[in-house]
């Protein structure tokens, strides 16, 4: 663990349960009457085609919309996210897709950005930041060698690990992942998926929002699929081909006999 883990989940302790959840923007109902749910050390994908609501959902857990109606539960108990900051209070971390890293700044300078360490003088700590960086990342990623280079010089995999320490370092228990390896070549690719194992091992639920059914194969233990804005259903990824995925998501149809 990298992080103190006073309040670390259990495995298998529900982290999140999102109920009845329903959004409309004018006429279009975005999200319509949608349940979902995710455990500790469990990585749940997201599946469906554009509009289908996938990132609209996972706004709602991040603070960015409110729904019109339904319930978050936190850990069993309901919980109030009307903006970012609930969402952290609640140790939600979202890495979106563009992963919001300042360029210009080095991998430290992003770590803690908006949060910087300082000294007893009030003054931006550069060398503790570095310092909890470095600690970080030979956890995380022992070939990150960059501390002393903008972001902007990183491979994509690389700039997708600053922004999984950031979330890390500040103690997220429910991750929020959207499209995290759509622009990564396989090796790349391979990190990330390391990255995501290590983090799961650590007992942090994942919601992963893809496009690539190999990935979410291969990634997560869960899938729920999107269609129109409604939940077609969630499968345990061993119970289902790469076809059934796709026919959830382009026919709306769940497959026969895998589990709802
Ligand atoms: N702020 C908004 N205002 C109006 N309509 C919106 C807004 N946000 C989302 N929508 C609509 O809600 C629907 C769901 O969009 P959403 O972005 O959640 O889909 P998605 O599944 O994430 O798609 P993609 O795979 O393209 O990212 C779409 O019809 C979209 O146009
Ligand atoms: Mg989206």
């Amino acid at each position: 663990m990298i992080m103190a883990d006073t309040n670390k989940a259990a495995v298998g302790e529900k982290l999140v349960e999102m109920r009845d959840i329903c959004i409309s923007f004018g006429g279009v109902h975005a999200v319509d009457h949608v349940s979902v749910d995710l455990h500790a050390g469990e990585v749940v994908g997201l599946l469906g085609h554009n509009g289908a609501g996938k990132s609209t959902l996972i706004k709602i857990l991040s603070g960015a919309y409110q729904a019109d109606s339904g319930d978050i539960l936190i850990r069993g108990e309901k919980a109030t996210i009307t903006n970012p900051r609930d969402a952290r209070r609640y140790k939600i971390e979202t890495i979106y897709q563009t992963l919001a890293l300042a360029d210009n700044l080095d991998a430290a300078s992003n770590l803690f950005l908006g949060r910087e360490l300082v000294t007893s003088f009030g003054l931006v700590d550069d060398d503790a930041m570095e310092a909890e960086t470095r600690k970080i990342m030979s956890k995380l990623n022992p070939n990150f060698k960059k501390f002393n280079e903008p972001v902007s010089a990183l491979s994509g995999g690389q700039r997708q690990s600053v922004a999984i320490a950031r979330a890390v370092y500040f103690d997220a228990q429910i991750l929020i992942m959207d499209e995290p390896t759509a622009a990564l070549g396989p090796h790349e690719t391979q990190m990330v998926a390391e990255l995501i194992e290590q983090l799961k091992a650590q007992g942090i639920g994942i919601f992963l929002i893809s496009h690539d059914i190999h990935d979410v194969m291969k990634l997560c233990d869960r899938a729920s699929v999107m269609k129109n804005g409604q939940l077609v259903g969630t499968v345990d990824v061993d119970d289902v081909t790469d076809d059934d995925l796709l026919g959830m998501i382009i026919l709306g149809k769940k497959p026969g006999g895998a589990n709802a």
